[in-house]
């Protein structure tokens, strides 16, 4: 059975040809071809302990193209609200045989805990500030895409990196894609420990943008810091946003990411967000489906076989 809980979950065969198909699927999609329902009669749950737009909506619009049925349990009107724990809810789910289940969740390692408890595929869509595979994976996807190689770019994550599992995540794959990996944050958003080496820190963005060929952008995840130490919206624009200048700095043909929801004129201006030249943000949410499309089969289908 294939779960996908974190990145070193999956093999580099497995990192290759999840992004292949990606590719493919997204090619057929592109063209308006029709898409082989290869997941026809499968049945996936989404359970959704925290808010989402983008990623709920592209596993939903992944598994229906490839002919599964999805049912979303939803945490505001199920029994968790009559005092049903989390892991008997873990396990009523898994009572029902569901093929895949996707799980986002506040706490720390909440899908390896399902993972352990039930006998379907658990999909991690992110998990506390630990990991977001699916998130770096479509990012890989859309590096690819734009640059046409991973290896050897210097990929620079900037903001509140700390609390981020977008750029957790990011670390595991896209070092193991060969990037050089930068990052640029105050001390207070700068993560103690490393889960990969190499990674060079700058605490100004004039001294970590030059070179950059990828500036990924990370919004304020004040749900989960304290945020008093955060500094007013007007101050950290100033301080680390990235503005038209910076992105100059940082070279003609870097290219600017963000994994959403986005902040304008926080750690973004709006000029950078809306560029058409510059910006991949519109092409990560698209490619949230083909990929996603491509982790469904890779899951499902490993789990049948
Ligand atoms: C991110 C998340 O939820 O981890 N968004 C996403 O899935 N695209 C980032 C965030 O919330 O800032």
């Amino acid at each position: 059975m294939n779960h996908l809980t974190g990145i070193n979950h999956l093999s580099d065969d497995d990192i290759r040809s999840i992004l292949v198909r990606a590719k493919n699927h997204a090619d057929i999609l592109r063209k308006g071809e029709k898409v082989e329902r290869t997941l026809k009669r499968k049945n996936i749950i989404t359970m959704f302990f925290e808010n989402s737009t983008r990623t709920r909506l592209s596993f939903e619009m992944a598994a229906n193209r490839l002919g599964v049925n999805v049912i979303n349990w939803d945490a505001e009107h199920s029994s968790m609200k009559k005092n049903e724990t989390f892991l008997d809810t873990v396990l009523t789910v898994g009572a029902m045989n569901p093929d895949a289940v996707i799980v986002r969740h506040s706490e720390y390692e909440a899908p390896v805990f399902m993972a352990n408890r039930m006998r379907c595929s658990v999909i991690n869509a992110g998990d506390s500030w630990r990991e977001h595979p699916t998130q770096a994976l479509l990012d890989a996807m859309t590096i690819l895409e734009a640059k046409g190689t991973i290896e050897g770019l210097t990929i620079t994550i900037c903001g509140d990196v700390a609390h981020s599992r977008v750029a957790a995540s990011n670390f595991l794959l896209l070092s193991r894609l060969g990037a050089k990996l930068r990052v640029i944050a105050p001390d207070f958003l700068m993560p103690h420990k490393w889960t990969v080496a190499g990674i060079e820190t700058f605490t100004h963005m004039d001294e970590g943008l030059p070179g950059s060929d990828i500036i990924m952008m990370l919004r304020n995840q004040k749900e989960r810091m304290n945020a008093a130490f955060i500094p007013d919206d007007i101050t950290f624009h100033r301080q680390y946003g990235l503005t038209r200048e910076r992105l100059d700095l940082a070279g003609k043909k870097a290219l600017v990411m963000h994994p959403g929801p986005i902040n304008r004129n926080v750690e973004i201006a709006d000029d950078v967000a809306d560029d058409p030249e510059r910006s991949l943000i519109l092409n990560q949410v698209s490619n949230g489906v083909p990929l996603r499309m491509a982790v469904l089969e890779h899951c499902i289908q490993g789990h049948a076989a």
